[in-house]
């Protein structure tokens, strides 16, 4: 089947790479009309190239008045919203003794005050245009600790309870709210973060991979995140709101 999404409009922001891309692309392959929104506009463009009827406009998912435009462009192009899905996130790692307020703001801005300014201006246009879904970008971070990712894993964590509140409130609208939880996906995120990973944890230069091999049997791929998504964004789910779907090859069920 490849019309899941047909005659729905989805906005999917951080979509210039990564997992937001492939997102935008799976959406657009079933039938949605897609906003390709980031804060990077030559990127987003690129994408909304690829993908038939889709259209593009840059957004800090930071700044509500550019959140604002972006659900009224989708409005005002595309004749409504049904679809929003607040992927934006950035992640550096960073020892909780070496950051400072700046350093917090800078991944909870993006990965929590973000999600929140999507939902919320995305909401009303999606409850107008007579229903629809969210789903959020959560991660499995948010169900434990972990080294170096205070900032980004108390984010995550807040984006699942949000999740749940926004699914409740939505409920006697239409709106179905579910938020995905991954593990580690092979994205440029990932990618960067390795050194930081491998010098706090005593790993040689690479030794990562063999981490990642050993606890989740591999990173994750764009496409597996985008399977999910598609699942979340569609019918497909109607009888789920509020829940969350891990999606970590087994990282987080065991212990050792
Ligand atoms: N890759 C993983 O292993 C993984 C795992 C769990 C969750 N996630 C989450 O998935 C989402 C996407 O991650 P990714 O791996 O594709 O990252 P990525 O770094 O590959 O891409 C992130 C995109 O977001 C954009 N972006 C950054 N700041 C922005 C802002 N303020 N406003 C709008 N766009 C902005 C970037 O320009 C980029 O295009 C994030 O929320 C991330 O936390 C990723």
């Amino acid at each position: 089947m490849r019309d899941a999404l047909n005659g729905r409009v989805a906005i999917v922001t951080g979509a210039g790479k990564g997992l937001g891309r492939a997102i935008a692309e799976r959406f657009g392959a079933e039938g949605a009309t897609v906003v390709v929104s980031d804060i990077d506009e030559a990127a987003a463009k690129s994408v909304a190239d690829g993908i038939a009827g889709a259209s593009y406009l840059a957004c800090d998912v930071r700044d509500e008045a550019q959140m604002q435009a972006l659900v009224a462009h989708a409005v005002d192009r595309h004749g409504g919203l049904h679809v929003m899905v607040p992927n934006a996130g950035v992640g550096r790692p960073e020892p909780l003794l070496e950051m400072d307020l700046a350093a917090w703001r800078a991944v909870t801005s993006v990965n929590l005050d973000g999600v929140f300014l999507s939902i919320r201006y995305a909401a009303p246009a999606i409850i107008a245009a007579g229903g629809g879904t969210i789903v959020t970008l959560a991660s499995v971070t948010a169900t434990t600790g972990s080294p170096l990712i205070g900032h980004y894993a108390a984010a995550k964590a807040a984006v699942v309870n949000l999740t749940k509140t926004a699914a409740t409130e939505f409920r006697p609208h239409g709106v179905r709210v579910n938020a995905l939880l991954p593990g580690f996906i092979d994205t440029d995120l990932v990618t960067a973060a390795q050194p930081g990973f491998e010098a706090a944890l005593g790993l040689p230069a690479g030794g990562f991979d063999g981490l990642i091999a050993q606890k989740q049997g591999g990173y994750g791929t764009p496409a597996d995140v985008a399977e999910a998504a598609l699942f979340f964004a569609s019918e497909r789910s109607r009888f789920c709101t509020g829940s969350g779907l891990v999606l970590d090859g087994g990282l987080d069920a065991s212990l050792l």
